[in-house]
């Protein structure tokens, strides 16, 4: 599946190099930190953190002894950071890869999200819901965050949208564990983002 990528690696690797990264919040985020530590300590689940950039949250899985963590991005120069900061993360693991045509096989049991679903062209809404259903195996989870905030009139990244909106994307693929306002967010994003658990349905 192509994405047709609106803003492509030129453009990520823009903002790199510029220093307009303003999502990157230097560490492991509170909501996910605390979604990490409550996992069954099956260390061998395939994680995907699609869209990862800098990917403080491969760095803290790793950490916690996941050893089946990919992260993929389009830019080089955040997935040279993480192998920077984590030597022994492995190298394979690194996917400089559109997320949209990343492989289905062999399945991941848990996709990982935040701040990239908001930095898609909002017309890739629909394809990233059924991509996330087509690489997670049937059961297998989509947990993180999504931007509950009407970011205003914006022609690049991030795009702001609502629950509501949302629904109407996972529905048709997932069952809704959790879709609710985060309680331990970053202060700036305090409800604003609503955090989600979404089981991926058994029969598509
Ligand atoms: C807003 S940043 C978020 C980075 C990271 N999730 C975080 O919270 O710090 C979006 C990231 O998605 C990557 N990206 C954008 N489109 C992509 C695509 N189609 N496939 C893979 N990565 C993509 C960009 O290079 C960028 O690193």
């Amino acid at each position: 599946m192509k994405s047709a990528v609106s803003f492509d690696e030129n453009y990520w690797r823009g903002r790199y190099a510029t220093g307009r990264t303003g999502w990157d919040a230097g560490a492991v985020t509170p909501p996910l930190r605390d979604y990490f530590n409550q996992l069954e300590p099956d260390y061998a689940r395939r994680i995907l953190i699609p869209g990862a950039g800098n990917a403080y949250e491969a760095e803290y899985l790793h950490g916690l002894g996941f050893s089946q963590v990919f992260v993929a991005d389009l830019a080089p120069e955040p997935l040279a950071a993480l192998q920077q900061r984590v030597p022994g993360f492995p190298a394979a693991h690194l996917l400089q890869q559109d997320f949209f045509e990343l492989p289905a096989a062999p399945p991941y049991d848990l996709i990982v999200e935040q701040t990239f679903f908001c930095a898609l062209a909002p017309h890739l809404r629909p394809a990233y819901a059924r991509q996330c259903a087509h690489l997670l195996r049937p059961g297998g989870t989509l947990a993180g965050l999504l931007f509950d905030t009407d970011f205003g009139p914006a022609t690049e990244p991030p795009f702001g949208g609502t629950r509501e909106e949302y629904r109407a994307y996972f529905e048709p693929y997932f069952d809704f564990v959790h879709f609710d306002t985060a309680t331990n967010s970053l202060r700036p994003r305090q409800g604003r983002e609503l955090f989600i658990s979404l089981r991926r349905k058994l029969v598509l």
